[in-house]
């Protein structure tokens, strides 16, 4: 099948939306026209009226098979890439990770062998820095030039993945010069390591205390440190889950400063609480991930970051660990439970309920989950956009279908859903990717392997 069309729908990118036949030849886009205006044969028509033809999205955040807590992370490559093509998305940037006292082609090695002919989707890495050393510094600009271009520091979580603020300069001067972009979890994880200790000895031991310890002003001045940092190396600076409006005041404010200083929230800050974390008995555990979820109150902060783009992406940062035998891990100390929360499969229908219900446009949405991370992250033009020369990755996108997240349903390997009963507006019904079919109007027609692996370019992201 080299040759497909999709007849009659609403094309919407991140710069306009129009009524459009767009013409899919050897896995990429190669022409659009007004409806019915030019006299194209295909080998398969789609029709796509009173639909939405959309761009596949692009999760720039996802933890597939990663170890952490003492256990792994419940989607392998080949179940977490199904259960992103079933919600719409295309590509998955995923986060190789270099181990302490390991070099990081190591663990980029390692990750390629964990994705390497299992995804049903294209799939690029991130690498994780652990062990900031003049080895380290000198692989990064290596990994830049083969299309890893983008590397997250930990300001958290002492003793596995944490640098200090000389490590953390140190890879952002090199960053500045070999033009990787430096992805930071901006929270205070010395001081919070106290916290913990001192709750638990307290007795405070529940899921809701993970949200407690991890305080909002702890995530507003490691952000505020890293943006510090990063003006001092001269690189710019993406901060990934967002969560705390304080945190949004301090990249709304180096922006202002004319900063290249980027922003990623995530589905569950924007639709979840502490209330979540508070859930009765064990459930809150559902809900354990870092930055943590934070009162209510915030998400407004959240929303109208999106707006004025003081952020600019959503990503998911779906790190699943099932509730049975992994997040069951910290019963009776919540620092034991595994943080990380499943998501891959939700996000693209999450962010169109935000646009029924006012939060954002439908371009903005597009711009959020598709073409902002492509650019963001050099996956441009083949990625985010529906355009000629670009890769066929296309969602017909049903915007009057409802549905209800449930773990019952969902394709994400993982034993409980966060949002579970939640109502949408809107559903994916059939999924192309570099022009092959992988969800035909809600049945799977996709195989492990189909997803290649994509290097990509430096950041490109302007604005
Ligand atoms: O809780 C989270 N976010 N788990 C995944 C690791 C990380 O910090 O992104
Ligand atoms: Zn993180
Ligand atoms: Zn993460």
């Amino acid at each position: 099948m080299t040759r497909t069309l999709i007849t009659g729908g609403l094309v919407i990118t991140a710069g306009e939306e129009v009524h459009a036949d767009v013409l899919v030849e050897h896995g990429r886009v190669v022409a659009m026209a007004l409806p019915g205006s030019q006299r194209w044969t295909a080998d398969r028509v789609i029709d796509a009226a009173q639909k939405y033809v959309i761009p596949g999205g692009v999760d720039a955040h996802t933890h597939m098979e990663l170890p952490f807590g003492g256990t792994s992370a419940s989607d392998s490559f080949e179940t977490g890439t199904r259960a992103a093509a079933w919600g719409g998305t295309t590509t998955i940037v995923d986060f190789a990770v270099q181990s302490v006292g390991r070099s990081p082609r190591e663990g980029l090695d390692a990750w390629f062998a964990k994705a390497d002919g299992k995804c049903a989707i294209d799939y690029a890495f991130h690498m994780i820095l652990s062990d900031v050393d003049e080895r380290s510094l000198k692989e990064m600009d290596r990994l830049v030039e083969e299309g890893v271009t983008s590397f997250k520091l930990f300001m958290a979580y002492p003793g596995v993945f944490y640098s200090d603020d000389g490590q953390i300069l140190r890879a952002m001067q090199r960053a500045s010069v070999n033009g990787g972009l430096i992805m930071m979890h901006a929270e205070n994880g010395i001081a919070i390591d106290v916290l913990v200790e001192q709750a638990l000895a307290r007795g405070e031991r529940d899921p809701r205390h993970h949200g407690e310890v991890r305080k909002v002003l702890l995530e507003a001045e490691a952000t505020h440190r890293a943006i510090q940092l990063a003006r001092v190396a001269g690189a710019p600076l993406y901060v990934v889950h967002v969560s705390a409006e304080e945190a949004v005041a301090e990249i709304a404010a180096a922006r202002d400063k004319g900063l290249d200083v980027f922003g990623e929230t995530c589905p569950q800050y924007l639709f979840l609480s502490t209330d979540n974390l508070a859930e009765p008995g064990f459930e809150g555990a559902k809900y354990v991930c870092s930055t943590p979820l934070r009162p209510r109150e915030h998400q407004a902060a959240l929303w109208r970051g999106l707006r004025t783009n003081d952020l600019q992406v959503v990503s998911t940062d779906h790190c699943p660990f099932c509730f049975t035998g992994q997040k069951e891990l910290g019963r009776g100390d919540f620092s034991k439970i595994p943080n990380g929360l499943p998501g891959v499969e939700n996000r693209m229908d999450l962010l169109h309920q935000a646009v029924v219900d006012g939060h954002i446009d439908r371009r903005r949405w597009i711009e959020i989950a598709c073409a902002a991370p492509a650019r963001m992250f050099g996956l441009h033009p083949k990625k985010g956009t529906i355009a000629p020369g670009s890769d066929a990755d296309i969602v017909i996108y049903d915007p009057h279908a409802e549905q209800v997240i449930s773990a019952e349903t969902h394709h994400m390997n993982v034993d409980y859903s966060a949002y579970e009963g939640r109502r949408i507006m809107g559903q994916v019904e059939t999924v192309l990717s570099r022009g092959e079919v992988v969800i035909d109007r809600r049945t799977y027609t996709g195989r492990a392997g189909h997803g290649v692996y994509t290097p990509r370019s430096t950041c490109q992201y302007v604005g």
